[in-house]
């Protein structure tokens, strides 16, 4: 298979898959005509049609294509899976995003012959600007997995992890963009007490933040070393840093990260044990 005579299918064109599909179309990853999409609701594919996209009820979409993204709800997993199961042949790939519906969940309903790969996204993908880790159940062929990693590279940072460790990406990158909101909340504010208006220390905040995520991603040092780097001795930035040793903000985000990735786990347990108990 060539990327770009690659088929493939995108189930569920809501907020996610209709990111995924932008980027598609965007970046020219596959030409449109090799796009099958199909959405219970029709005003949400309507836009990729008109940007030559095509629609197929589910059955027929599934015959066309060599890979099928779905991107529904978890609670629509099951009867999804259950109404393309008769069509799909093994030499597809599945690839799911749903949140904490397992690799052996979904094969148990698909049948094992089928290989399946679980991404987890996080919302920055609406801005391109997303994270993706990936976990295979399985060995599949490489060429396919290269060509999963080119669609979400489009719109995240991508990156491979076994399936147990999906809790914690969860926990830091799924759920990571409220713990940044709060930290620009907290930006801004400060920003207004110390005389700023609203609008002037938003704008202030978000680009700190935007601008100091950019030099840690491009900087060899470790992050120790670029506080250290702007915090000179008897200099402004020290003060703030020990306001903020008081009140262990690193060891509160470290928290944040492991509760969120504790519940995710607590959450997969019972949508697999319910999904698996009823698929018997
Ligand atoms: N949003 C996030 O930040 C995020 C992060 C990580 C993972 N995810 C995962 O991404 C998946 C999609 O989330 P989303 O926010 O994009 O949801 P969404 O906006 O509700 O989109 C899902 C779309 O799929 C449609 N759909 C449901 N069942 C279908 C079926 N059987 N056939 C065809 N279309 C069907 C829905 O229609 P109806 O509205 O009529 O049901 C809806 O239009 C979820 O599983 C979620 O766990 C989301």
């Amino acid at each position: 298979m060539i990327n770009s005579v690659c088929k493939l299918g995108i189930i569920g064109t809501g907020k996610m898959g209709g990111t995924i599909v932008n980027a598609i179309l965007d970046k020219n990853i596959i030409p449109p005509q090799n796009l099958f999409i199909y959405d219970k609701q029709e005003d949400k594919i309507y836009n990729f049609i008109q940007r030559g996209a095509r629609f197929l009820p589910v059955d027929k979409l599934i015959k066309k294509i060599d890979i099928l993204i779905i991107a529904v709800k978890p609670n629509d997993m099951k009867p999804l899976l259950q109404s393309i199961k008769p069509y799909l042949k093994p030499a597809q790939v599945v690839v799911s995003i749903a949140a904490g519906v397992s690799i052996s969940s979904i094969k148990m309903i698909l049948g094992t012959s089928i290989p399946v790969v679980r991404v987890m996204p996080n919302a920055a993908i609406s801005v391109s600007e997303g994270t993706c880790a990936l976990s295979t159940g399985s060995t599949i062929d490489a060429e396919k997995i290269s060509f999963i990693e080119k669609i979400f590279r489009a719109v995240a940072v991508v990156v491979e992890v076994p399936e147990n460790k999906i809790d914690a990406v969860t926990g830091l990158s799924g759920s990571g963009p409220a713990y940044v909101y709060m930290m620009i909340e907290g930006l801004i504010r400060g920003g207004e007490q110390a005389g700023l208006s609203r609008e002037i220390s938003r704008k202030l905040a978000t680009q700190t933040v935007l601008g100091a995520a950019k030099l840690v991603k491009e900087s060899d040092k470790d992050t120790e070393e670029l506080i250290a780097s702007v915090a000179t001795p008897g200099g402004t930035t020290i003060e703030g840093l020990k306001v903020l040793e008081e009140g262990k903000l690193m060891d509160l985000l470290a928290r944040a990260v492991m509760a969120a990735a504790k519940k995710a786990h607590q959450i997969n347990l019972e949508v697999n044990a319910h999904n698996e108990h009823k698929s018997i």
